[in-house]
C-alpha cells in the first residue's frame, strides 16, 4: 500500500501486477459472428475491441491465435461486431465455450441470426447495434494478432438511438465486464447527464469533423 496525496485527502493505493489491467478497466463485451468457409456459423465474445479514431471507419480487435473466429475471418474476410445489452450476459459462456469448429454456435447458444446487408456473415438478433466488417489488415505478433476491420455497414436499433446521434445507454444497457482474480463480473454503464460538444476541444470552438456528422444517416 502506498499513500498518495490527492487534492485534499490522503488516498491509499495498491500496486497490482501489470497483467491485471482488466481488473481496473471495464471492457465492452462484443459478440463477434463469423461463418467458416464450409458455412458453419460461429459466435465468440470479445472484450478487447477498440474503435480506431474518430472519424475513421476502422475497428481493432485483439485475438489469441487459436480462435475459430480468427480462422473464419482469415478465410472469408468478414465478421460482424454485435453490440448487445445486459440481457445477453447469459449468452457469454455458451458462446465462449470451446466447441468443435464444425458445430453451429447460433444453435448451441440458442441465438437467432439477423441477416447482414453488405456481407455474408450474419449478425445476432436481439443485439442493439451491428457493425458489418471486412478484414482490413492483420497485425501478427508471437502471442496475439490485432484484427483491423473496416466497418462497411453500421446499423442500430431505432429505439436506442435519438435524433442527436446519441445512443441512449439507459435503454441499450451495453453489456460490459470487469475482470477479477477468479473471473468476470458483468456490468453496464450509466448516463451522467453531462454533455460537452466536440467543438469545446478546439481552439476556434469549431469541430473540424462536424460536417461529416451533419450528413444524414439513412433509415
Ligand atoms: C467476456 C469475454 C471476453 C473475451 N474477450 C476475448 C478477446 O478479446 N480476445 C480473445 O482472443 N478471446 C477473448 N475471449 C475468449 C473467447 O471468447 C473464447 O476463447 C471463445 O471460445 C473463442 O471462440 P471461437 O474459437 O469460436 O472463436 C473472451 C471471452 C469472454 C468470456
Amino acid at each position: 500500500m502506498v499513500l498518495l496525496k490527492s487534492v485534499n485527502k490522503m488516498v491509499k493505493t495498491m500496486e497490482l501486477k501489470p497483467f491485471k489491467k482488466e481488473s481496473v478497466m471495464p471492457l465492452p463485451v462484443a459478440f463477434i459472428s463469423t461463418v467458416s468457409k464450409e458455412g458453419v456459423r460461429n459466435i465468440a465474445p470479445y472484450g478487447c475491441v477498440m474503435p480506431v479514431l474518430r472519424p475513421l471507419d476502422l475497428i481493432c480487435i485483439a485475438t489469441a491465435k487459436r480462435r475459430d473466429t480468427l480462422d473464419n475471418i482469415r478465410e472469408t474476410g468478414e465478421f460482424v461486431v454485435n453490440l448487445a445489452g445486459a440481457d445477453f450476459a447469459d449468452k457469454v459462456i455458451p458462446t465462449a465455450k470451446a466447441i468443435p469448429a464444425d458445430q453451429d454456435e447460433f444453435e448451441f447458444a440458442g441465438l437467432e441470426e439477423k441477416p447482414s446487408k453488405k456481407i455474408s456473415a450474419p449478425g445476432i438478433k436481439g443485439s442493439y447495434a451491428w457493425m458489418e466488417c471486412e478484414l482490413f489488415k492483420l497485425y501478427e505478433e508471437a502471442s496475439y494478432i490485432l484484427i483491423m476491420g473496416k466497418v462497411v455497414h453500421l446499423e442500430v436499433e431505432d429505439e436506442v438511438y435519438d435524433e442527436t446521434g446519441l445512443c441512449n445507454v439507459d435503454k441499450a444497457r451495453p453489456l460490459m465486464m470487469m475482470g477479477a482474480d477468479d473471473g468476470m463480473h458483468f456490468c453496464t454503464v450509466e448516463e451522467l447527464g453531462k454533455f460537452e460538444p466536440f467543438s469545446a476541444m478546439f481552439p476556434q470552438g469549431k469541430d473540424p469533423l462536424a460536417k461529416m456528422y451533419r450528413e444524414n444517416d439513412s433509415t
